[in-house]
C-alpha cells in the first residue's frame, strides 16, 4: 500500500458557493479535522476521530488549532515583474513604460530569467499560494525559466509568452508571425507536461496590432482546450487609448472578440469599465474576470464591482497581479478585496473572499476539477494557516464568537508569518 499522511487541525471545505447560498450551506468547518494525503491526492476529509479510525496506519502530522485549506490560487500575475513591485508614483501607461518594460528587458538573458522565477516561486510559496497563472516575458527564454522552474516543483502552474508588437521598446516587440511561431513552439513543448499548461497571452490591446490579436486568435482556435489571458478596461485612459487604436471596434472587448479571443477558456485581467454589451458577452460565453485588487488601489485603476458581477453570475477569480500589485500574499489580497467592496457598500464575508482566492481562482483557471478545494479526489495542494500568528491576530482571535470570526483578523492583517506549512503534490515543502 502507498504511503499515506493525515494531517490533524482546523480544516475548511466549499461545498458551495457563498456568493449564492447561505454561508452555512457553502462551507464546511470542522473545528477538529483531518485530511488524509495519498498518492498525491486528498484521498479522505472528515472529522479527526473518524478518520484516526478509519486510517490507522497513516503517518499523522498534528497541526493542532491551525487550519488546512487548500492552497492559494493567483490567478492573474507576472512574474517577470517582481523586482519592480512597489514602484512609486505612476499610473498604468507611465509605469508600464518607467518601470515595466526596462526591466522585462532583462530577461532576454536565461541566467537572469531562471533566477527571477527562483526568487518569485519562493516568494509566493512562503505565502501559501500553490498556483499561479503568470504573463511571462516576450522571451521564449523567461517561459522556459518559469515551467522549469515551476516542474522541479512540482507545481500545477500556468503560463505563456507575453506577446507585443507595438508600443512598446526595441527589443520587446515581436512580429505577429514571430509571436504566433514562438508560442506555438512553447506550447507544444510544455502544455500537458506534468502539472503545467500554456496560455495563449497578448499583453493587451494597446501593445498588439491587429494582425498580432489576430495571429494569437488563430493560435488559439487551433488548441481550443489553452487558456488565453489578456487585459481589460483597466483605466479610463487605456480604454480611451484603445478606442483610439481600434476605431471600429464596438469596445474595448470587441478587439479581442473580432480576433478570435473571445472565448470560455479566456481569463480578463482588471474588468473595471465594462460596458453593458461587454459584460453580456463575457457572461455569454462564460469566460473568467479576474480582480486584482492591490493593484486596482496600487496603480490607481478603480473599483471592481464584485457584488452585480457575481450577482449576474460571472466567473470570477481573485489575483495579486505581482508587480502592478502590491504583495505577493493572497491574504493582503483577500484584504484588499473586502476594502474595495467596502468602498462600493458591499462587504465581502470572510467565506466570500477565501471562496474566491481558492475555488473561485481554480474555476476561472477551469482547473476546479484539479485543485482550489478540500475535497476528496482532488490535487493534496495545501496550506496550513496559524490564525494566531502574531500577537494581532491572537489577541483579535481570541475574542471571535465563531470561526469566521477567528479567521477574518488573519485575512485583514495575516501576512507570510500565519503561513505554517505547505503541501505540494501530496508532500511538506519545508
Ligand atoms: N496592462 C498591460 N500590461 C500590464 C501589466 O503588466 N500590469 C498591469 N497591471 N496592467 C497591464
Ligand atoms: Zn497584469
Amino acid at each position: 500500500m502507498s504511503e499515506q499522511s493525515l494531517l490533524l487541525g482546523q480544516t475548511l471545505a466549499f461545498t458551495g458557493d457563498p456568493f449564492h447560498l447561505p454561508i452555512e450551506d457553502s462551507a464546511r468547518h470542522e473545528r477538529r479535522g483531518a485530511v488524509l494525503v495519498a498518492d498525491g491526492r486528498i484521498a479522505d476529509t472528515g472529522p479527526a476521530d473518524v478518520l484516526r479510525a478509519r486510517h490507522p496506519k497513516a503517518a499523522v502530522t498534528d497541526y493542532g488549532d491551525a487550519l488546512i485549506t487548500a492552497g492559494f490560487i493567483d490567478s492573474h500575475v507576472h512574474f517577470p515583474q517582481t523586482a519592480i513591485i512597489a514602484s512609486w508614483g505612476k499610473r498604468l501607461i507611465d509605469w508600464l513604460n518607467s518601470y515595466t518594460f526596462p526591466e522585462e528587458l532583462r530577461f532576454n538573458d536565461p541566467d537572469y530569467a531562471a533566477e527571477i522565477a527562483r526568487l518569485y516561486l519562493d516568494l509566493t510559496l512562503a505565502n501559501g499560494t500553490t498556483t499561479v497563472a503568470s504573463y511571462c516575458t516576450i522571451h521564449p527564454e523567461s517561459v522556459d525559466a518559469f515551467f522549469s522552474e515551476a516542474q522541479r516543483r512540482k507545481l500545477r502552474a500556468v503560463a505563456g509568452k507575453t506577446c507585443m508588437d507595438r508600443n512598446a521598446p526595441e527589443g520587446l516587440r515581436d512580429t505577429p508571425q514571430t509571436s504566433y511561431d514562438q508560442s506555438k513552439k512553447l506550447l507544444a513543448k510544455w502544455h500537458g507536461v506534468d502539472r503545467l499548461s500554456y496560455a495563449i497571452t497578448p499583453r493587451f490591446s494597446p501593445t498588439s496590432t491587429p494582425e498580432q490579436l489576430a495571429a494569437m486568435g488563430a493560435l488559439w482556435a487551433e488548441h481550443p482546450n489553452c487558456l488565453m489571458q489578456t487585459h481589460l478596461s483597466e483605466q479610463t485612459d487605456e480604454v480611451a487609448w484603445v478606442a483610439d487604436l481600434f476605431p471600429q471596434a464596438r469596445d474595448y472587448l470587441d478587439t479581442y472578440e473580432s480576433h478570435g479571443l473571445l472565448g470560455s477558456g479566456g481569463m480578463y485581467g482588471h474588468a473595471i469599465y465594462l460596458t453593458d454589451r461587454e459584460k453580456a458577452r463575457i457572461k455569454e460565453v462564460d469566460a473568467a474576470l479576474i480582480h486584482c485588487p492591490t493593484s486596482n488601489t496600487f496603480i490607481g485603476s478603480g473599483l471592481f464591482d464584485m457584488g452585480g458581477l457575481k450577482a449576474a453570475g460571472h466567473r470570477i477569480g481573485l489575483a495579486t497581479d505581482t508587480g502592478g500589485g502590491s504583495s505577493f500574499s493572497m491574504l493582503r489580497t483577500m484584504a484588499a478585496a473586502y476594502e474595495i467592496g467596502q468602498l462600493r457598500g458591499n462587504p465581502l464575508h470572510p467565506a466570500q473572499l477565501f471562496w474566491l482566492a481558492t475555488v473561485g481562482s481554480a474555476q476561472s483557471m477551469r482547473m476546479d476539477d484539479k485543485v482550489g478545494n478540500l475535497s476528496k479526489g482532488l490535487e493534496a495542494d495545501l496550506v496550513v494557516l496559524d490564525l494566531a500568528a502574531t500577537k494581532a491576530t491572537e489577541q483579535r482571535a481570541a475574542q471571535a464568537n465563531d470561526f469566521w470570526e477567528s479567521l477574518f483578523p488573519t485575512i485583514m492583517m495575516g501576512d507570510d508569518r500565519a503561513i505554517n506549512a505547505v503541501w505540494i503534490d501530496g508532500k511538506p515543502t519545508r
